[in-house]
């Protein structure tokens, strides 16, 4: 069964991560087209204030943003962008800080909106950007599923658990998934995912931390960076490519045992009422 057949919820999934660069956007890119290469109607939502969002991976230039949806001049429709890869992104990030400081009748105004994308997508995938900001957290805690991406670098292991320290003891967030990203081999990203369970157990107690898996350290990512299109599409068989399919196919394996807190409405409302 699929997601969307009308048996199942949308599914919104955030990445995240403590540190920046550990290669979120290509993480959400990249698994946005896996997903979609397995039947899911995909949407990213660019909730990313940094620099090297979504857009820019894509070599899309959106010409309009939520910030035209909260200024009246366009309807959240109309700013969705049809990537040809085959799966679809709402351009969000220069109208975060927005998002989440909105009047009451604008919130209204905005969960309808919200409300009625639900039937075109199965997935919501929201690259958050990195950091305890408010705003990074906002989004992971309305997300029901999140995904902490980390790396080899010490510096990604402590900020990836200040942010599940944040969400689990102020957002009171018990349950994460853990993508390792460009480890050297599958022992070494096994290694990293079972320091971060340590710190996290030894500190914070029992939560879960489910492993999603691994994506190599692969040249190609940089190499389809810099041609501004997914690695999946770009070198369908280097390891990387593998790897995204790999974690693709492990998310889809979860749906059945998820258990759905509500559908986007409980997103939106979840975010925007904080
Ligand atoms: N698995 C990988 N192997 C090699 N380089 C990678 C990998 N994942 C990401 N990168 C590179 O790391 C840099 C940061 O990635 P990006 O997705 O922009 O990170 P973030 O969104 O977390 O800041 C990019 O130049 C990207 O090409
Ligand atoms: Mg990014």
């Amino acid at each position: 069964m699929r997601v969307g057949d009308g048996q199942a919820g949308l599914r919104v999934i955030s990445v995240t991560s403590g540190k920046g660069g550990v290669g979120k956007t290509s993480v959400v890119a990249n698994l946005a087209l896996a997903l979609t290469r397995m039947g899911n109607r995909v949407l990213i939502l660019d909730a990313d204030l940094g620099l090297g969002n979504v857009d820019v991976l894509l070599g899309l230039n959106p010409r309009y943003t939520i910030q035209h949806v909260f200024s009246g001049e366009k309807k959240l429709q109309e700013i969705i962008i049809n990537v040809p890869a085959g799966f679809h992104l709402l351009p969000a990030a220069s109208g975060i800080q927005e998002l989440t400081d909105l009047s009451q009748s604008q919130r209204m105004f905005l969960l309808d909106e919200f409300d009625a994308l639900q039937k075109f997508f199965d997935i919501l995938l929201i690259d958050t950007g990195a950091g305890i900001s408010s705003n990074v957290m906002y989004f992971n805690f309305a997300a029901m599923e999140k995904v902490v991406v980390i790396t080899n670098e010490p510096a990604s292991l402590t900020d990836a658990y200040a942010v599940i320290k944040i969400l689990s003891k102020k957002y009171k967030q018990k349950k994460f998934m853990v993508l390792v990203n460009a480890a050297k081999t599958k022992s070494e990203a096994n290694g990293i995912y079972k320091h971060l369970c340590l710190v996290v157990d030894r500190f914070l107690g029992s939560l879960s931390l489910d492993y999603l898996g691994w994506i190599p350290y692969d040249e190609h990512v940089p190499k389809a960076v810099r041609q501004q299109q997914p690695v999946v599409d770009l070198y369908p068989l280097s390891k990387a490519s593998k790897g995204f399919m790999e974690v693709a196919e492990r998310l889809m394996a979860r749906q059945e045992n998820l258990d759905f807190e509500g559908d986007i409405k409980f997103f939106w409302q979840r975010l925007l009422s904080h």
